[in-house]
């Protein structure tokens, strides 16, 4: 039987194919405060700045491609069930061919109306005041904004304690709750990480990948390879 590889995917594993991290660039993202483009009382204040930033990101993932990172990481299907827990709201994943994928910050393609709890749906277009769903009510871009809940979290809670090997890659570890599923990592459980910047201490030396996305898994890929019965 295949090894569970669980991933928890961050911006880092998209910065090769040119969408910015959120964190380094200044604690500005696109040039906006995150506080005005990604939280309920941003949205509030001022609704199209918040869907014009939303819009501007969809047509920009249309620009760009999956990078050999995220490439990589289907491959790995082959030899390991790849689980990918993503906070990213890209869809490259996905497009490099990745076949599970949770999405705990939502989709940037996705939009569900402002009442609690409604059903995603996708959109590829531009959203603006006044696209309503069926019963008139505005809609809104399906993403976690801060100070929201994270409805995925039980279920990622779940697939990271069937972890028999477990990679972090591109995430700087800052945003809660996403950050907490490493305390459901197995204690068996082998942790290997790839990001150029992240200091904590989380696994040993011969496990971290002190490199970009790419050049990570291109390192990582033959060695797990070797592990994978
Ligand atoms: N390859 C791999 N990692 C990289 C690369 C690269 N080429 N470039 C940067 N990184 C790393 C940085 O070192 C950093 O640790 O990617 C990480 C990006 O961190 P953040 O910008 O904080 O992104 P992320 O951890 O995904 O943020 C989490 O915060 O704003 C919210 O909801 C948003 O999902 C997002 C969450």
């Amino acid at each position: 039987m295949k090894k569970n590889l669980v991933v928890l995917s961050g911006a880092g594993i998209s910065a090769e194919s040119g969408v910015r991290t959120f964190r380094d660039s200044n604690g500005l993202w696109e040039n906006h405060r995150v506080e005005d483009v990604a939280s309920p009382e941003g949205f509030e204040r001022n609704p199209q700045l918040v869907l014009d930033f939303y819009n501007e990101r969809r047509r920009q993932l249309n620009a760009v491609q999956p990078n050999e990172a995220h490439r990589l990481l289907a491959e790995l299907e082959q030899d390991f069930n790849v689980r990918i827990i993503t906070q990213n709201v890209d869809d490259l994943h996905e497009r490099a061919g990745s076949s599970n994928v949770l999405h705990l910050h939502g989709e940037l393609k996705k939009v569900r109306s402002v009442l609690p709890g409604s059903e995603p749906m996708e959109w590829t277009a531009d959203l603006n005041i006044g696209d309503t769903d069926s019963r008139g009510n505005q809609l809104r871009p399906h993403i976690v904004w801060f100070g929201e809940e994270v409805p995925e979290m039980a279920a990622a809670e779940k697939i990271v304690e069937l972890a028999d090997l477990f990679l972090l890659i591109g995430t700087s570890l800052q945003v809660y709750p996403a950050a907490g599923l490493l305390h459901y990592i197995p204690g068996d459980c082998e942790l290997f990480v790839i990001d150029p910047h992240l200091t904590l201490n989380i696994t040993n030396a011969d496990n971290f990948y002190r490199t970009t996305a790419t050049e990570g898994m291109r390192l990582l890929l033959p060695r797990l390879r070797k592990i994978r019965n």
